[in-house]
């Protein structure tokens, strides 16, 4: 349960009065930024992220003015969150396709980071990018910018599986894209992978991890296809078209990314990443799975420092103005009770592979993690060291678990 805070003015609501208890661990907190990027070339049938493909979004919002926009929103980010400003560990670029922005406007972005905040020495900066957005010369120039991180949506390497969901991209070209960036000098590239799209088959799903393997990559994230309400995939389904994703199915093919990555030298860290030992970790996605603080810039971007989330009004145009009239773009803001505060540890913490302590749990928990044991989800000898850890068979029920746990 969440509650909005009752002092503050609902509408406008002020991003900059942060409330007093809020900043209490703001420095000696991981703190990390994340500037969303509202702009696709197309959008893809299964998707539903707050993402534009129009370029005539209004005056601040349009692609060649967002950088501009987003800089606004960081010195705002530092007026609110200083004098003592926290030490940004991670930056995250994502959309939407950020990469659709020239190279230079990102790296504008990433030198405003770095004139408003101290930022750690290996500061780790991310960027996403669909495989037929970057090029040589753009990875080189996001490389000398400082960026050390490139997460690509590759989805599959299967032709009609790339059709299916919609995607711009040859199969071949998110390996290719790795290749670049490894060329390029980045220290850690990831692809993302969807499992479960209607008409895959088993060897489709082969295929896309072999061709994984097989490009210079650390970090794989895998994902059963979500059918997101309001999107086209969902209306294909609905019509008859498409077949839904069948559960067992995806069951399967998550048994199958696990045996193959596994036997590559991949570990899973969470339950749908896996990377080449620990230094490939996503560290922003683990900042956000630790509940730590972090900022985030652009339309609907989502923020939480100390206990206090807030999300910023969702269309770029209504963002852009807002800023331009020197306001704060934030749409509403609520106060986490130390209840929801424990509910999302354990929701996110149960998904590591390192689990989180059985003292995390309520006693009723805590009862049904012993329970849990019996039934082969969670790991017996951690439980006796007093951790809960998802088995393997637990990772294919980790929603199932996560919410017999927190009941
Ligand atoms: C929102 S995209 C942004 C990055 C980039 N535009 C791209 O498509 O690769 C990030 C990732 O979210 C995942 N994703 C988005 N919608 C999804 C859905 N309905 N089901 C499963 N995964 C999804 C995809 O794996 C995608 O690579
Ligand atoms: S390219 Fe990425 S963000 Fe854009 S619509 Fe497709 S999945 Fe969504």
């Amino acid at each position: 349960m969440t509650t909005t805070l009752p002092l503050l003015p609902a509408r406008p609501p002020a991003d900059d009065d942060l409330p007093v208890g809020a900043r209490e661990h703001l420095t000696t907190t991981p703190f990390g930024l994340y500037v969303h990027v509202p702009f696709c070339a197309t959008r893809c049938g299964y998707c539903d992220f707050n993402t534009y493909t129009s370029d005539e979004l209004g005056p601040g919002a349009n692609r060649a003015e967002y950088a501009g926009t987003a800089i606004a929103e960081l010195h705002r980010a530092a007026r609110v969150l200083g004098p003592d400003l926290p030490t940004v560990s991670t930056v995250f670029v994502g959309g939407g396709t950020p990469t659709l922005l020239p190279a230079e406007d990102l790296a504008a972005v990433l030198a405003a980071v770095r004139e408003l905040f101290p930022v750690a020495d290996g500061v780790e900066v991310t960027t996403e990018a669909n495989p037929e957005s970057v090029t040589p010369r753009s990875l080189a120039t996001l490389r000398a910018a400082g960026f050390t991180r490139l997460s690509l949506g590759m989805q599959s390497a299967a032709e009609h599986v790339l059709a299916v969901l919609d995607r711009r991209h040859t199969p071949g070209r998110a390996a290719q894209a790795a290749r670049e960036a490894v060329a390029a000098g980045f220290e850690h590239v990831n692809l993302d992978l969807i499992y479960g799209t209607p008409g895959e088959t088993d060897a489709d799903w082969a295929a896309s991890l072999d061709a994984v393997l097989a490009a210079p990559v650390d970090h794989v994230s895998a994902y059963a296809l979500i059918v997101e309400d309001g999107t086209r995939l969902a209306r294909r389904i609905a019509r008859g078209e498409l077949p839904m994703p069948d559960d067992d199915v995806l069951a399967d093919r998550y048994v199958q990314a696990d045996t193959v990555l596994r036997g590559a030298g991949f570990d899973w860290y969470e339950v749908s990443n896996w990377s080449r030992g620990d230094a490939a970790r996503c560290r922003h996605n683990e900042l956000y799975w630790a509940n730590a603080n972090w900022w985030g810039v652009g339309p609907g971007a989502h923020s939480h420092v100390g206990g206090v989330r807030w999300w910023n009004v969702k269309h770029p145009a209504a963002y852009a103005q807002r800023l331009a009239a020197g306001e704060g773009p934030v749409a509403d803001r609520e106060v986490l009770e130390p209840a929801d505060r424990a509910l999302e540890t354990v929701m996110l913490g149960l998904r590591l592979r390192d689990g989180l302590p059985l003292t995390a749990l309520s006693d009723t928990g805590r009862a049904r993690a012993a329970d849990a044991v019996a039934r082969g989800l969670l790991e017996p000898a951690a439980h006796a060291g007093g951790r809960a850890v998802l088995t393997d068979r637990g990772r294919l029920l980790a929603d199932a678990v996560v919410r017999d746990l927190t009941d």
